[in-house]
């Protein structure tokens, strides 16, 4: 290829790449990216809150990466992290494991924790996945008490960008955003009888589950997203996710 050739198929794909960057999709969803960093509070002034509301005794978090971002930050007596060190080499997690590996050997009594043990405020901040937040949800709800609540980070994508699959593609429009699918998870357990939730409008959306019914918090009775699509959660997000904003909540109480 000659030189001018060479300048011609380089020029052009400049002009490709610009022309991505221009469009509306990309400006849309970094505005909204750089719009959900500015919402307060912060998921950890929500959980602070729940801790003390309840009175919590034990407080649970999966996933935690560098517990300075958040669980060094939590006001309870017993607190318990559970990790397998995946994005944080030095990894401090109480519990060195995947979820599923921890209530696996909690139930078999294999840990340092009474396998009759209950939290009171868990947070669930670890992989992702629809698939794998569900294991997380259900296998969380047989270590609640009553009073207790669970709190799941990431339930409110903005875009359809931030919900992709795949956390490693960071050419979308959502660029290093990412909040998986943790949304479906959650949009499922609304429907469940004996939980009732919310989901605070910060922070990439704070979903709150629980046994006991806290104001404004209510369920699903249909599942009217029955193939958990992007755009019919976009449409409905207010109702199907049960969009809250937490000053005006709290104030409220
Ligand atoms: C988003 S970070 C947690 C952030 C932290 N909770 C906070 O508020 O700052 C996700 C963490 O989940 C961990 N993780 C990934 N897969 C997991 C699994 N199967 N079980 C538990 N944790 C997992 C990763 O290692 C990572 O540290």
């Amino acid at each position: 290829m000659g030189f001018l050739d060479s300048y011609r198929k380089r020029k052009k794909v400049f002009k490709d790449a610009v022309q991505v960057f221009r469009h509306p999709f990309y400006i849309e969803t970094r505005r909204l990216s750089l719009e959900e960093n500015k919402k307060e509070p912060s998921r950890t002034e929500i959980i602070n809150f729940f801790v003390e509301t309840v009175s919590a005794e034990h407080y649970l978090e999966i996933g935690v990466r560098n517990p300075d971002d958040n669980f060094n930050k939590i006001n309870c007596a017993k607190k318990y992290s559970v990790d397998p060190g995946l994005e944080f080499a030095e990894n401090p997690a109480t519990f060195k494991v995947t979820s599923d590996q921890f209530f696996k050997e909690l139930a078999a009594g294999a840990l340092s924790l009474p396998s009759s043990i209950k939290f009171d405020v868990i947070f669930i901040d670890g992989l992702h996945t629809a698939d794998q937040t569900e294991k997380d949800i259900q296998n969380s709800i047989n270590y609640l008490t009553e009073e207790g609540v669970i709190l799941l980070h990431d339930c409110n994508p903005p875009t359809e960008f931030h919900q992709r699959e795949c956390h490693g593609f960071k050419h979308s429009p959502a660029q290093n955003y990412w909040n998986g699918t943790t949304w479906k998870a959650f949009y499922k357990f609304r429907h469940q009888p004996s939980l009732y939730s919310a989901c605070f409008d910060t922070d990439w959306g704070v979903g709150i589950l629980s046994k006991r019914k806290f104001p404004a918090f209510n369920r699903l009775e249909q599942l009217e997203n029955s193939y958990f699509e992007f755009d019919i959660l976009n449409k409905n997000r207010s109702q199907h996710l049960n969009l809250l904003d937490f000053n005006l909540w709290k104030n409220k109480l």
